[in-house]
């Protein structure tokens, strides 16, 4: 028989910081007005100087393994999805793995954007399903303070730091992952990259003069995109799952901006009051978006066993991604 294979415990963490719009106001040309209309952000966290991606993603992973109940030798793998590791190489995995005492793991990190945590989900779970691994640990961890820009308000007020993370296993029958979609177009590519700092592009003088190694987007074209694939992967993923829309209790959504939240929602026919929503505390978290938002569920006591979970993102790449889990805790 074939294992079913879902969440077995969740952590999150974000650094202490706040930094509020009015805040912005004074080193942007920006108003909580505008920021506030346009995505519905308020205030992100932004980590220490002190603190990387791994001590964020060590921070969740900790809670992870302690709600999940599991020890970190009995981890097999560990993935962590960044576009902001520790360093470029080696992985953000491989510290992490290192600090939590995860001896027998394996470990490496994912690149896919914002889509990052879902797309590791989707690898862990199929790895758990073959019976490769018993236990998996996920993380979606960012340090996009690190890689703003702070000059450009197009960007600059968008993002924030964070990390999520969940250990995944075998759990009963029926539960757990039941559909998945994946997607890549990469002829979108420049309209979301930190264009130096890699093999096109090596670091130089001149790249740290033009803000290479600062992010860059267009704002109207991700816009565009995301509108169009949050509706479109989510209902894949539902029909993958051999579901319908209305089979659905949450959605669980990227929070990157709150009118493409919406927009995702009405494709889906979903009334808000079953879409978690936080981009107004955190803003865009990039890979941690879905699993910090995953974490408050739980904490609030909204996520209830046997409810089905559209979990729907999408990002750099340009890549999206959606799973439907039935919640196995
Ligand atoms: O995880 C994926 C990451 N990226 C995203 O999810 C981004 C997706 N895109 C968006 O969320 C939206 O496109 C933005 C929030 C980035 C921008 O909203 P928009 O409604 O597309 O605004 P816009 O870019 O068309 O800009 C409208 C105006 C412009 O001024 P003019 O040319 O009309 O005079 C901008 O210069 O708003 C101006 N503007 C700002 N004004 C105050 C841009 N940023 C700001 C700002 N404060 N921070």
């Amino acid at each position: 028989m074939t294992r079913s294979v879902g969440i077995l415990g969740m952590g999150c963490y974000v650094p202490e910081k706040v930094v509020t719009n009015f805040d912005l106001e004074k080193i942007v040309d920006t108003n909580d007005q505008w920021i506030q209309e346009r995505t519905g952000i308020k205030e992100r966290h932004i980590a220490a100087p002190e603190e990387a991606t791994s001590d964020l993603a060590y921070n969740a992973a900790v809670k992870a393994l302690a709600a999940a109940n599991v020890k970190p030798e009995d981890i097999d793998l560990v993935i962590v999805g960044t576009a902001t590791s520790d360093h470029n190489w080696p992985s953000t995995a491989c510290i992490l793995q290192d600090r939590l005492g995860c001896t027998k793991a394996a470990a490496f990190d994912l690149t896919a954007g914002c889509s990052g945590f879902v797309y590791n989900l989707a690898v862990a779970s199929q790895m758990v399903k073959t019976g490769l691994y018993n236990h998996v640990l996920i993380v979606g961890a960012e340090t996009l303070s690190r890689i703003i820009n702070w000059k450009d308000r197009n960007t600059c007020v968008l993002f924030g730091d964070g990390a999520g993370a969940a250990v995944i296993g075998v759990v009963e029958d029926g539960y757990g992952v039941l559909g998945i979609d994946l997607g890549s177009d990469g002829s979108g590519m420049k309209f979301l990259v930190q264009p130096s700092g890699g093999s096109r592009e090596p670091a130089s003088h001149e790249t740290v003069d033009k803000a290479g190694h600062t992010i860059h987007m267009s704002g109207q074209d991700v816009f565009k995109f995301a509108v169009k694939v949050m509706g479109k992967t989510a209902l894949q993923a539902i029909e993958n799952a051999g579901m319908q829309p209305e089979d659905i209790d949450w959605l669980i959504p990227h929070q990157a901006n709150m009118r493409i939240i919406t927009a995702a929602a009405k494709r889906l026919k979903m009334p808000m009051e079953k879409v978690w929503v936080n981009v107004d505390k955190y803003a865009n978290t990039s890979a941690a978006s879905i699993p910090i938002a995953m974490c408050e569920a739980i904490e609030a006591g909204a996520l209830k066993k046997g409810d089905n979970i559209v979990l729907d993102g999408f990002g750099a790449g340009l890549t999206w991604a959606a799973i439907v889990l039935k919640w196995a805790i």
